[in-house]
């Protein structure tokens, strides 16, 4: 996988990281709209407490950007388990962002497949086309995780969704726990800058592979029209990095 590889020595100097590199990506946002995708689970946790504190907080354009999620956990954004209740209770509600340049997959739409539908809609209105161009990316950054298994986002090994290159998002209604909403393939792709940010021992496996060369992971198929980068806790850092 043509990407780079940026190890950090622990989680909070990971955070560090990337919120600085996110300030540096989309910081001169002020010329125009930036647009960042954030998945969900416990590792995006440590970027979206750094983003809420000094200097991020008073540096970052938040007039400027617009947040997305990757996906989604259909359950209310109440419930513990929400991507965008996390990062709303984490970072949103402590920066001044405006209510509208936050696009949170609706779950209270009735069904996973009306959420999904009702997410394209949103997608491809602030996109301004109903088809994406490779020369003009949707997200300037999407921040995404991996599972054990080699999920990302909700694009779980096996899944019919793997093979969705219509749809902008889709439902994953065999998803476990909870049934599930993601966004697909092309839509992720549609990316300048890819990020995953991975932590921890238990992803070294899942991180080996991937840099062996395994392609059967769904986070190993991922091709952004732009980069992709890997930003990687020692503990999870594949051994000829680590
Ligand atoms: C989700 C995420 C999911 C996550 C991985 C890694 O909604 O759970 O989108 O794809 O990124 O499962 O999760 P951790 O960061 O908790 O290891």
């Amino acid at each position: 996988m043509a990407a780079d590889l940026i190890v950090l020595d622990d989680a909070a100097a990971l955070a560090r990281h990337a919120a600085a590199w996110l300030l540096e990506k989309v910081g001169t946002a002020d010329q125009g709209t930036g647009a960042v995708c954030l998945s969900g689970g416990a590792t995006p946790r440590i970027l979206y407490e750094a983003l809420a504190r000094r200097p991020y907080r008073e540096a970052m354009p938040w007039a400027h950007i617009h947040w997305f999620w990757c996906d989604e956990r259909f359950v209310p954004p109440a419930d513990a388990r929400s991507n965008y209740g996390m990062a709303q209770r984490l970072l949103l509600e402590h920066v001044p962002i405006r209510r509208e340049n936050i696009h949170a997959i609706p779950t209270g739409c009735g069904t996973p497949g009306a959420a999904a539908s009702a997410y394209e809609d949103e997608l491809k209105r602030f996109y301004g086309a109903r088809a994406l161009a490779p020369g003009r990316p949707l997200f300037d950054v999407a921040f995404l995780g991996v599972g054990e298994d080699g999920h990302t986002a909700s694009l779980f090994p096996g899944s019919a969704v793997l093979q969705e290159r219509s749809l902008w998002a889709a439902a994953v209604p065999e998803a476990q726990p909870e049934s599930r909403i993601t966004l697909t393939y092309p839509v992720l792709e549609s990316s300048r800058d890819v990020v995953f940010l991975v932590t921890g021992a238990a992803k070294r496996g899942i991180m080996q592979s991937i840099f062996d060369g395994a392609t059967d992971a769904p986070a190993a198929r991922l091709r952004p029209v732009g980069r992709v980068h890997w930003f990687v806790d020692r503990a999870a850092a594949p051994r000829h990095a680590a």
